[in-house]
């Protein structure tokens, strides 16, 4: 049945929103091209298509840095946008339902709510979720009665690690650590290795291929700059290489697992000795990824089945089901 109410999930590469009226999600990459000053030139997906190959007088940037709101003037427009073409030009008066990160200022969880106030989309009430209880109820978990979830959301420029007890957060990590940290590590490694410049966008598809090629001991093929000749080339490269490029960044977050898990109290401990540790997040399909994790704690690791969509599947359900109502909060009733 259909509602009149969207839940948001801005993330720092990706954002999505669930539109509960005809309940379905649209994801786009959280971009937004401005032309000269202040001209809308183009957003989501097809501003990203135009990213590090605009002309000058183009600047292509995304409005969402390390999680939280950097740029709110384009945030408001973006969020505009989206929700006009996601009511096909006639925006109604809607609930909002905006995941937000648990360890932030009151001043950035505060900007989540007034964007939405701000963007001009006719908010009727705006409800503040915390992402990892999102998290937990996009994958299933019985996030109310649980004493002990540990959930870590790996996205494009952060980690958020959270220990969740009966539908509240008891503590919350989100570091600056993500997909993007990868990406860097491979274009740095093929710089060095090949003398090959590669662009953000190769690295990243080098990265998402490793799945594919890792198991067959391929190369992966890949165009770039040569350094020394300064022309294009293709150049086949080695995945160890790959790999042991991203093992540096692989292992901060480790270390930032294991120190939550260190300070867990011994009360929760059993559930999630029990249940294992929840994984989402788009960074978190990285191969060999959940396997490390697993090795280095020693608890199963529960890998969910649509990581770059679970928040907003907890949202969808956070906004119809009324068993859920209390872990939507307005803004005066959040910390
Ligand atoms: N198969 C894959 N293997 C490795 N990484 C992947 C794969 N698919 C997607 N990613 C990475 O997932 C990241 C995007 O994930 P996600 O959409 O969860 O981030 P986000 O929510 O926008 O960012 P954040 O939560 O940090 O604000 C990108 O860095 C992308 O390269
Ligand atoms: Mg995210």
């Amino acid at each position: 049945m259909g509602i009149n109410a969207y839940g948001i999930d801005l993330g720092s590469s990706n954002i999505r929103i669930y539109n509960g009226n005809d309940d379905s999600y649209m994801m786009e990459k959280n971009m937004i091209a401005v032309e000269g000053k202040d001209t809308l030139f183009a957003y989501g997906d097809s501003a990203f298509d135009m990213y590090e190959k605009a002309p000058d007088n183009i600047t292509v940037s995304y409005p969402v840095v390390n999680g939280v709101i950097a740029d709110i003037r384009n945030m408001d427009t973006l969020v505009h946008y989206f929700i006009n073409d996601l009511c096909k030009g006639s925006i109604k008066p809607a609930d909002y339902y905006i995941a937000v990160p648990n360890d932030v200022t009151e001043v950035e969880r505060r900007a989540f709510y007034d964007l939405v106030l701000d963007s001009n989309v006719k908010a009727r009430n705006v409800y503040i979720v915390e992402k990892a209880v999102a998290d937990a109820v996009g994958m299933d978990i019985d996030v109310k009665t649980s004493q002990g979830v540990f959930m870590i959301d790996i996205g494009y420029q952060t980690t958020e690690i959270s220990l969740l007890s009966l539908g509240g957060i008891v503590a919350s990590r989100l570091i600056k650590v993500g997909g993007q940290k990868f990406d860097d590590a491979i274009k740095g490694a093929v710089r060095k290795e090949y003398n090959l410049f590669i662009g953000n966008k190769t690295a990243e598809k080098l990265k998402v291929a490793m799945r594919d090629v890792q198991h067959t001991n391929q190369s992966a093929i890949v165009y770039g700059r040569d350094i020394v000749m300064g022309l294009p080339v293709e150049k086949e490269i080695d995945t160890e290489i790959v790999f042991e490029s991203m093992r540096e960044t692989i292992s901060s977050i480790i270390d930032s697992i294991k120190q939550i898990l260190e300070r867990t109290p011994p009360e929760l401990g059993a559930d999630i000795y029990h249940n294992g540790i929840y994984l989402t997040g788009g960074g978190s399909q990285l191969v060999h990824l959940a396997d490390m994790i697993a090795d280095a704690t020693g608890l199963i690791v529960n890998v969910s089945e649509e990581p770059v969509a679970t928040v907003i599947r907890g949202l969808n359900c956070i906004m119809r089901e009324k068993r859920f109502a209390s872990l939507a909060r307005s803004i005066e009733e959040t910390k």
